[in-house]
Formats: structure tokens, C-alpha cells, sequence
């Protein structure tokens, strides 16, 4: 069986390194049990290292955001060398959180650069309002199209965040329905076949993210046609994450 993806994308809600490391030691007490789930944490850049170093081998560690330069006159930014040079494996790239300061140009750049540096990338998309003519599939589409245009054709170390911006930071029954998001599934599925080799597309893992915790991420996960989960808010509170990561343990789905 394929293995599950659970990640947590901890944005600005931790905001001191002792919190962090006691996040993450009570995350690890229970990620060696997790065997059909890989569990990744973004946490804000300045609490990589420390995040990177409690962390250990069981879990995967990647920024929030990186930036398109590799090195430079650029104060300010952080590089997906450096978050490399640092131990990281991953990088967020295309939030709906920066994508409202960065246009698709930008996104397609910082996927090149976190490519080229030897990162996984996970590509966020999602639209702001869903359309009754469907307008906000060609926006997906486009948003993956542009986003990965010159992307090695073998597609490894890349997984897709479907994030629906209007699911994103509400309660649980706001959050996106398993057979919508199911849908959605296949309609992402579909238009990376468009940009890969079949094989390679098939094997590209696809996750939701919106307003998940452990009251739905197990129906999400079970009937959403997706690998895996990008969960925001409940990632950053141990009690909530590892219940969540327990709702969709193997003999649950
Ligand atoms: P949320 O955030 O789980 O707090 O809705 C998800 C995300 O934006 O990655």
C-alpha cells in the first residue's frame, strides 16, 4: 500500500524554539508507529535548524517558502540551498498565502530552484471561489501547468497540495466534502498525465489541505481520492495533530 502523507504546515502560530522542539519531541514519541505514514513539518524559517535537529530521522522537515534566487544581493529571502545545507528535504512552494504577493511566474521559478537543489517539492493550488460553470478547474489546471513547465520529466521528489483558498483556516464541516474534493482528485490526476509520462504522473502524490483535523481527515483521506493531507492550524498543537494522524492510521481507512 501506498504510504500515507500527512503534513504540517505550522505558518506563523509557533513563535519560540522551546515550543517548537516540544512539538515536535511529542510528535516523534509517536512517529516510529506511524510505519504507512510519512509525516512532514514546515515550520517558519527561523526555527528550521532547531526543528530539523529534534526531528530526527523519522520525520521530514521543509520551508514554508523559498525563494527563486539560490544566492545573492537579496535581503530578506531564503534560498532552497540553504533550507538544503540545513538538512531540509522539502519546500512549500505556491501557498495561497504568498500566492496573493506572487504571481505564477514567481511560483514556476521557486519550484525550478528547489528542484535544482535537490528538494521535494510540494506545489500548493487552489482557487478562491468555486464556479458553477466550472471556471475554477482551467484555474487549477493553469495553475499546475505554469507551475511545472520544465519540470523534470520523471516528476520524483514532487507531490501536489490541492487547497481550496475558501476551505482554508475555517472549522472542520467548512472544509471541502470528500466526494468534491474526489473529483477534484481526478480532474489534477488527469492534468498531470497532460504534463508527465502516465507512470510518473500515477505516481505523484496528490493532497488536500483545508480545514482538516481529526473529525475529518479520516473520511477525507478514505473517500477523497487523495494520498495524503496538508493541515495547517490543528499541525500545530500536538494533542490535535497526533489524534488526526491517528484517525487515518491504516486499519482506519
Ligand atoms: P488550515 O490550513 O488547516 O488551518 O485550514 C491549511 C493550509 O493552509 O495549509
Amino acid at each position: 500500500m501506498k504510504k500515507l502523507i500527512i503534513a504540517g504546515n505550522w505558518k506563523l502560530y509557533i513563535t519560540d524554539a522551546g515550543q517548537a522542539k516540544k512539538l515536535v519531541s511529542s510528535i516523534k514519541r509517536k512517529a516510529a508507529a506511524y510505519r504507512g505514514t510519512d509525516i512532514i513539518l514546515f515550520p517558519p524559517a527561523p526555527l528550521l535548524s532547531h526543528v530539523i535537529a529534534a526531528a530526527g530521522p523519522s520525520m521530514s522537515v521543509g520551508a514554508q517558502h523559498v525563494s527563486a534566487f539560490s544566492e545573492g544581493a537579496y535581503t530578506g529571502y531564503d534560498s532552497s540551498i540553504l533550507v538544503k545545507n540545513l538538512g531540509g528535504r522539502w519546500a512549500l512552494v505556491g501557498h495561497s498565502e504568498q500566492r496573493t504577493h506572487e504571481n505564477e511566474d514567481e511560483v514556476h521559478a521557486q519550484v525550478k530552484e528547489a528542484n535544482d537543489a535537490g528538494l521535494s517539492v510540494l506545489l500548493c493550488v487552489g482557487e478562491s471561489e468555486r464556479d458553477p460553470g466550472g471556471a475554477h478547474f482551467a484555474l487549477i489546471e493553469r495553475q499546475l501547468s505554469s507551475a511545472l513547465a520544465g519540470y523534470p520529466k520523471t516528476a520524483s521528489k514532487l507531490a501536489i497540495a490541492y487547497e481550496p483558498v475558501w476551505a482554508i483556516g475555517k472549522s472542520a464541516e467548512e472544509a471541502m466534502k470528500p466526494q468534491d474534493l474526489e473529483e477534484m482528485a481526478i480532474f489534477i490526476r488527469r492534468a498531470l498525465t497532460e504534463l508527465f509520462d502516465r507512470t510518473a504522473a500515477n505516481k505523484i502524490p496528490i493532497l488536500y489541505g483545508g480545514s482538516v483535523d481529526a473529525t475529518n481527515a479520516r473520511d477525507l483521506v478514505k473517500h477523497g481520492g487523495v494520498s495524503g493531507l496538508l493541515v495547517g492550524r490543528t499541525s500545530a498543537d500536538a494533542a490535535s495533530f497526533l489524534e488526526l494522524i491517528d484517525s487515518v492510521q491504516t486499519d482506519s481507512r
